[in-house]
């Protein structure tokens, strides 16, 4: 068995919960932190003999790692096996020049900063916390503090927002000279909170996203930054080299509550609750998880989904089965797909269809079945 490399961890602490927000994350609970610290480096014991000697990228991921109390917090990333690539993701008003200095000590390399946007009318639609001045403030102290690869999120089809206001966003974020930008079109649950305050306003931003998907293409790769993936572009040699090791279909081991790993033909998510998590681990035990096996043509038939989001050639013989021959030939024919020798690759007008040239290409496929465990 081929040891993993990519190692991701999740924090799911927060201040409080933003109102759009739908991953496995808990408000508050400081008397907590070190317990769960104590429960993560459990579960990387139970799992280290999965890993490499050697990591080529880990994941700080919440929830907000960097909300976490100081000293669990250097605790885990002190505890954690080196990397080559070391990222934590951090909300703008915690990072303190204390914060960066801990970041710095403990080896991290790669900070991803969840702006969302500059516009206090649509930051408080979204119930932020940072204000704009908070994410220039944190961007220049990670700056001082030495760290030379920055990623921001942005976030468009936010209720409220206009085309110019998603065009001034990316102005400042691209006044900042961030090494990364991450924009993600903002998706709305149904049945939640947040869906049922904007409702219309969120139908409306609906029928406009195509556009602003190409205005944040445009300004971007205007500004000299790579369209690397779908929603991700970087300066030069600065891609993630973790999202895009999960992109090409590597392994990865997943630690905490609600995390994902998919090692050795299968997938297993712990399951949510933070109170079994602590509980299992404290008593030696691995968590309660869903396992689900992957069979070859799953592996091949995301292998395609997740690869013709970049923009580096997919090779045809990896995926062999799982697209549909006839369907790759007509997409050729409408410019939305190209090949390059045995490789393809969308263009441009294909990738701005999102998922749709994609969904096109898939040949049918038997669905896999679902295992639950502990
Ligand atoms: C795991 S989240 C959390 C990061 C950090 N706690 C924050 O809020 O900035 C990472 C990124 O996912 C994106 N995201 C979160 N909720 C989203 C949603 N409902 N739709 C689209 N993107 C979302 C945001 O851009 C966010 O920065
Ligand atoms: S801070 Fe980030 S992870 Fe936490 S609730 Fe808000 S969006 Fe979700």
């Amino acid at each position: 068995m081929t040891a993993v490399s990519h190692l991701y961890v999740h924090v799911p602490f927060c201040a409080h919960r933003c109102g759009y927000c739908d991953f496995v994350t808990v408000s508050g609970r400081r008397g907590q932190h070190e317990a769960y610290v104590d429960a993560l480096l459990a579960e990387l014991e139970l799992e280290r003999s999965r890993l490499a000697a050697a990591l080529d990228t880990v994941y700080l991921g919440g929830g907000t790692p960097t909300f976490a109390e100081p000293r669990p917090l250097e605790r885990l990333l002190r505890s954690l096996p080196p990397a080559a690539e070391v990222t934590v993701e951090a909300n703008p008003e915690t990072v303190t020049p204390a914060l960066v200095a801990l970041l710095r000590r403990v080896g991290v390399t790669r900070v991803s900063l969840g702006a969302q946007s500059f516009e206090p009318r649509l930051l408080a639609v979204l119930e932020r916390r940072a204000g704009a001045d908070d994410v220039r403030r944190a961007f220049a102290r990670l700056r001082d503090g030495g760290f030379d690869n920055v990623s921001l999120d942005l976030l468009y089809g936010i209720p409220g927002q206009s085309a110019a206001d998603l065009e001034r966003d990316l102005g400042c974020a691209l006044a900042l000279a961030p090494e990364h930008v991450s924009c993600y079109e903002l998706e709305a649950k149904p049945g939640t909170r947040f869906t049922h305050a904007h409702g219309a306003e969120l139908a409306r931003q609906a029928d406009s996203t195509e556009g602003y998907f190409e205005l944040v293409v445009e300004t971007l790769t205007a500004a000299g930054y790579r369209w690397y993936e779908t929603s991700s572009f970087c300066l030069d040699g600065r891609r993630s080299r973790h999202n895009l090791a999960t992109w090409l279909g590597r392994d990865y081991l997943g630690l905490g509550v609600g995390a994902v790993s998919t090692v050795a033909g299968l997938r297993w998510r712990n399951r949510p609750g933070l109170a079994a998590y602590l509980r299992s681990l404290d008593a030696g035990r691995l968590p309660p998880r869903e396992l689900e096996p992957i069979s070859q043509v799953t592996r091949r038939v995301e292998r395609l989904m997740l690869g013709l989001r970049l923009d580096e050639p997919l090779r045809l013989a990896d995926v062999e089965g799982a697209y549909d021959a006839g369907a790759l030939a007509r997409l050729e024919r409408l410019g939305l797909l190209e090949r390059l020798g045995d490789r393809v690759r969308l263009t441009a007008r294909g990738r701005f269809l999102g998922g749709g040239a994609t969904v096109e290409l898939l040949a049918e496929m038997p669905a896999n079945e679902l295992v639950v465990s502990g």
